[in-house]
């Protein structure tokens, strides 16, 4: 054990195999630009930017020094009936962001609610078009949508689901697109735009107005990083345009750019009803998520509703916290003056060159990628997962931070990762993967 803490018994960890962490805890004490520092002040390169949260960096002074500001001048505002200044700028910010006509913002505060008010928005939606009959939602195999009811149901992986999946009924699910055909296929593969016809399936097995919503990851991220075949993300727009079908891009993962744009969505030139997003919004150093929409969908809900009370009930204590509010909008200040969305497109084709390297070890079973996202799967060991969890820990005392989910490293570095970084991360991959 790197550390003494007195009790390491009462905090039960999420995600986390407990009784493992329990005997060898593996903990960081400080971070600074792309680096943790444990206990024993050991330097471990950060691959995942923490969760997908931290591309600008670890510990940036000017985040610090707006939320410090921000706790001592107004440390909370009711968020219902009452508001801050810093929570209208920071969705001026965000829609400044979001691809034309997604310019209103809903904040809450992780991704899991941002999924779950998305949800609701789409029904508050159909409702107020005299269609609520729709309460249908679709989502696909392997997606991963956070861990509060709505985004549960909508997940696609086993594991999350076959405890709680019975939750809340009413959920289709598309066929994945990860395709053998596409395997090694760097960025978007040739195969699997058909997948979206899924779709009009569902519409014919439930009926053309029974589905409110339709939530995809544009890259599915949690899963191992799945890259969208070319075409199929249009195809579904143009279903759910065809029948009246809300289109989700859930981009907690993928916004701000880790695709090398602002949103995934203008990567792949397809422009949703809805983006989810959190995580890099304010850079990981307050818990914040958001729901931006568009424009028609706010009106209609609002214009719908008498007046005099409130149109939309639902909302979150913390919603437009004033603290996360001065995160987020330190974080956007610090991706515009330093361009480092252009900076991580400008990386990604190293990146992926350096990621796709490692495809020659015979332990490696698929590579793929797209932006500044890549998932390296290593082939299964005994039992589906296992290998993962030993790759993690090995990367760990090797001096890497990766996510790993089942049997895939998550490589997502922070957008200012240098060459040299890059280079220290597929060495440190290469020599535990060559170990298997
Ligand atoms: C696509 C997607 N949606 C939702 C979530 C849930 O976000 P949170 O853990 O902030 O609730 C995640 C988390 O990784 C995610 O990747």
């Amino acid at each position: 054990m790197d550390m003494k803490v007195s009790n390491l018994e009462r905090h039960w960890l999420p995600f986390t195999n407990n009784r493992e962490f329990k005997r060898e805890p593996r903990m960081f004490v400080r971070a600074s630009g792309m680096h943790y520092f444990t206990p024993s002040d050991r330097k471990v390169l950060d691959g995942s930017a923490g969760l997908f949260t931290s591309a600008a960096g670890h510990c940036r002074p000017e985040i610090a020094a707006a939320v410090a500001r921000q706790l001592e001048t107004l440390d909370f505002t009711p968020s219902f009936q009452r508001s801050h200044p810093g929570a209208f700028e920071l969705a001026d910010g965000v829609a400044g962001l979001t691809p034309e006509g997604l310019d209103h913002v809903f904040f809450c505060n992780s991704g899991s609610e941002a999924v779950d008010t998305a949800m609701k928005i789409a029904l508050a939606y159909h409702l107020a078009r005299k269609e609520g009959q729709r309460n249908y939602f679709v989502s696909r195999e392997r997606a991963y949508h956070g861990v509060n009811i709505g985004g549960t149901a909508l997940s696609g992986m086993v594991r999350n689901r076959e405890v709680f999946g019975a939750l809340m009924p009413g959920i289709l699910h598309l066929r994945h697109t990860l395709l053998p055909e596409n395997r090694l296929t760097r960025g978007m593969g040739a195969k699997g735009a058909e997948l979206a016809d899924d779709l009009t399936r569902f519409v014919n097995l439930v009926g053309e107005k029974r589905i409110a919503a339709v939530f995809v990851e544009p890259i599915a991220g949690s899963t191992g990083v799945i890259v969208p075949p070319r075409g199929y993300l249009e195809r579904l727009r143009e279903i759910c345009t065809r029948y009246g079908i809300l289109l989700v891009f859930d981009e907690v993962i993928c916004g701000f750019g880790r695709t090398g744009e602002p949103f995934a969505a203008e990567s792949f030139g397809v422009t949703p009803d809805l983006i989810t997003m959190a995580k890099a919004l304010t850079n990981g150093a307050q818990p914040m998520g958001a729901v931006a929409v568009q424009g028609d969908i706010y009106r209609t809900i609002v214009e719908a509703a008498p007046e005099g009370t409130p149109e939309f009930f639902h909302g979150y204590t913390y919603s437009a916290h004033p603290a996360a509010c001065a995160a987020g909008l330190a974080t956007l200040e610090i991706y515009r003056k330093e361009q480092l969305f252009a900076r991580a497109r400008e990386l990604s084709g190293y990146f992926l060159e350096q990621m796709f390297s490692l495809s020659d070890l015979p332990a490696v079973a698929d590579v793929r990628g797209f932006g500044l996202l890549a998932g390296i799967e290593v082939r299964a060991g005994k039992a589906a997962g296992v290998r993962g969890q030993e790759l993690q820990a090995k990367l760990y005392d090797r001096g890497l931070h990766v996510k790993t989910t089942g049997d895939v490293a998550i490589m997502a570095p922070a957008f200012i990762a240098s060459r040299a970084d890059i280079d220290a991360m597929t060495q440190m991959l290469r020599e535990a993967i060559a170990e298997f």
